[in-house]
């Protein structure tokens, strides 16, 4: 459960170049589903370098509730007891996910197939995001469930007590909706097929063929075509999670912003289904190196060395957006530093994350003097040139981590600083990011908070 509490005001600011080693968190994706695969195998789960983030520690307590032993060892070091596909038990509480997503989406479909039912809430952004999307989809298998108005949580998922396998197609690019319906299927008999036009993040099919299901992947004219088989035994593994590529953007952000900075983030995930921050910050002009590339956790990685760069507006290629769909509001913060305008088209999605992170990122951006156009599924934003945004608001962070960290980066490079309105949603991805990013030479402040 996040418990955020009182509202707390932050700032950052630069006064010299940023330097230093920047270790950012194991993968968030990976995390969960490390957690989840491991609850659902026969054995112990090994699992070094979990994400602890409020998200991932959520979804730690609903596989307990389900009947998984989970237990932390160290830091970062993990052991899940799983009961085997289909051995969930019924929670006798109800799951409270938090912030996550990721963690109720998967969540509910990993017992959508289990002949129990369980209940599930979140916090006041989880319970504004749309179900309907997973919900659907698990009504084939023969789920039901019965939500608010729109499919929204609180809502109560009753498993289909003799599963069928099916084949869908998913609306949407959108991993979580792929994942529930694999993880779905796990406990269905036969064959279930999962078609996605636009490729999403894989991390749920290279786990689930490295836990032992047989499941294939075809390239099609029509997108990937994914196939599982039901009811395999999944056989408990050792887990090395990789770096979070989504929360290395922050600290690769922030050097690039502030003249004068060079920093090495070791050991990043650079899996292609999420690396397209990267090749559209290189396509503006990004001094980052890509150095002793290798697999980790069957995963690419790369240490990557970031130095300030002066850099220039681009158009980022709409078939690009799933694979850094998380990177926008980041992307947004360089664009404003950018020289000419960032178009950014195929963005609907970022409407339905934590926060509408369209209309956040432009609300803030606007305050602090960038020019910014937006519509359903598109934002442009007018550059003012490195250094050139002139700051001097409070941004509204609105329970979503990743714009509390986008305008605490701005605020190193603007002429007068910006307070965001309340940092604790960091704590749900990257609970160490204000040590991290004053390690490396940055001022992050605790602000007044405004008179009320
Ligand atoms: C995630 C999928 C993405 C992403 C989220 C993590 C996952 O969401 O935004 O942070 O781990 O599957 P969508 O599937 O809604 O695009």
């Amino acid at each position: 459960m996040s418990s955020h509490g009182e509202p707390k005001p932050v700032f950052a600011r630069a006064t010299r170049g940023l330097s230093g080693i920047a270790t950012v968190p194991g993968d968030k994706s990976i995390s969960h589903r490390s957690l989840i695969l491991g609850a659902l195998s026969i054995g112990e789960t090994k699992i070094t370098g979990l994400l602890e983030g409020d998200d991932v520690l959520d979804t730690g307590r609903a596989m307990q509730a389900f009947g998984a032993q989970v237990e932390r060892k160290g830091e970062g070091e993990w052991s899940v007891h799983g009961v085997g596909v289909g051995g969930f038990r019924e929670p006798d509480q109800v799951i409270d996910c938090g912030n996550s997503g990721t963690g109720v989406r998967l969540i509910m479909g990993a017992m959508a197939t289990c002949d129990i039912s369980a209940t599930f809430t979140g916090d006041a952004s989880l319970r504004s995001r749309p179900m309907g999307r997973i919900t659907d989809p698990l009504e084939l298998f023969g789920t039901r469930s019965w939500g608010r108005r729109g499919g929204k949580l609180p809502l109560t998922v009753v498993g289909a007590a003799n599963p069928v396998p099916v084949k869908y197609t998913t609306p949407m690019p959108s991993a979580q909706v792929k994942s529930a319906v694999l993880l779905a299927a796990l406990n269905a008999p036969g064959t279930t097929v999962v078609t996605e036009r636009e490729a999403t993040r894989d991390h749920t099919e290279r786990m689930l063929a490295g836990f032992g299901a047989t499941i294939s992947t075809e390239r099609t004219d029509e997108g990937n075509v994914i196939t599982l088989t039901g009811q395999p035994e999944l056989t408990a593994q050792t887990v090395s999670v990789p770096r979070d590529p989504s929360s290395a953007a922050f600290p690769v952000a922030a050097a690039l912003l502030v003249e004068g900075s060079e920093i090495t983030v070791p050991g990043v995930s650079l899996n292609p289904t999420r690396s397209g921050f990267y090749d559209t910050v290189r396509e503006m002009g990004a001094d980052i190196e890509f150095s002793n590339s290798r697999e980790e956790g069957g995963e690419p990685v790369a240490d990557l060395i970031v130095r300030f760069s002066a850099l220039k507006g681009v158009e980022v290629p709409p078939e690009r957006a799933a694979s850094m769909i998380d990177e926008y509001p980041i992307l947004t913060v360089l664009a404003a530093n950018a020289e000419g305008k960032t178009v950014m088209r195929g963005v609907k999605e970022l409407r339905v994350k934590e926060s509408d992170r369209i209309d956040a990122m432009a609300r803030g951006l606007e305050a602090c003097g960038v020019t910014v156009e937006e519509g359903p599924d598109f934002m442009i934003v007018h550059g003012q040139g490195p250094g050139g945004v002139a700051g001097g608001a409070t941004v509204e962070s609105r329970l979503d981590h990743r714009i509390a960290m986008s305008f605490l980066c701005l605020s190193l490079s603007t002429r007068d600083r910006v307070t965001v309105d309340d940092g604790n949603p960091i704590t749900t991805s990257f609970p160490d990011f204000v040590n991290l990013m004053r390690g490396l030479g940055a001022e992050i402040v605790d602000a007044v908070p405004a008179q009320a």
